[in-house]
């Protein structure tokens, strides 16, 4: 822990599990998951947006709508406490879109799959802050075209920040990946990118990921209780 000075961290939907927001898959916990009740090509592709966008666009509506309703858990606020305290390198990359990370007071997170409360004028390409409906279609606050779409990255599109995320990467001595299934690429890669610059992995997780051979350490629980310790230990480790 001595040598460490860069860290990044990579969330799932595990982390925000605890707050009440379904996961995407089934875990062993038995909680419900997003893609049993929905079909991804129906509600989050491209292809299925072009079909039907009302379906989309009320499915996303719930979505907003229900997240300004959850608060963050102890795993957020822990992640929050370690962004303020550590001196080193640090960032936080969440496959969330929810904003509990920055509710909890992190600073220094990304967003590789986009946030609910955004929207992206498809006309003029640029992103707002939005925390109302878009089935009804409200226009552009920039342009005033009535052509927003959730600004969250869907199948067969580019996850954002690629760039910044692998100079993190490359730059790590520890990469901590937490709540995420590993199921989901590129950031399933992510562990192995860390591997190849001599990084310390480690996965904390309800249970194993696809990927958890790639990693060093793994502890096994819930967020809520593995990451406060987790930060405990990393803070303890440097003072
Ligand atoms: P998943 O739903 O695939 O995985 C959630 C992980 O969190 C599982 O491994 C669970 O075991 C774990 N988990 C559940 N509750 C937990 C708890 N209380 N504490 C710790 N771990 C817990 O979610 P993601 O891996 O985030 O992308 O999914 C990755 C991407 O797939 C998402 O960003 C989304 C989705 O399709 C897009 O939509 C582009």
């Amino acid at each position: 822990m001595a040598r460490i000075r860069n860290i990044v961290i990579l969330t799932g939907a595990g982390v925000s599990a605890e707050s009440g927001i379904d996961t995407f898959r089934a875990g062993s916990d038995g909680g419900p998951s997003l893609w049993e009740q929905h079909r991804v090509e129906d509600v989050a592709t491209p292809e299925g947006f072009a079909r039907d966008p009302d379906l989309v666009l009320g499915f996303y509506d719930m979505r907003r709508a229900a997240i300004q309703t959850k608060q963050p858990n102890p795993a957020h606020h822990a992640l929050a406490r370690l962004d303020a305290q550590w001196e080193g390198g640090l960032l936080i990359v969440t496959q969330n879109v929810d904003d509990l990370h920055e509710r909890a007071g992190a600073r220094r997170v990304l967003h590789m799959h986009g946030e609910h409360l955004k929207a992206w004028c498809t006309a003029c390409d640029t992103r707002s802050r939005w925390t109302a409906p878009l089935i009804d279609r409200p226009r552009c606050p920039g342009c005033g075209a009535a052509a927003l779409r959730p600004d969250v990255v869907w199948f067969g599109e580019m996850p954002y920040e690629m760039d910044t995320i692998y100079a993190a990467l490359r730059d790590a001595d520890l990469f901590v990946s937490v709540g995420t299934s590993g199921a989901v690429y590129p950031a399933a890669g992510f562990v192995r990118d860390a591997r190849e610059v001599g990084a310390w992995t480690l996965e904390l997780n309800l249970e194993r990921s696809q990927g958890s051979h790639w990693f060093q350490e793994t502890r096994l629980g819930r967020a809520s209780e593995l990451v406060p310790a987790w930060v405990d230990e990393v803070l303890a480790a440097r003072a």
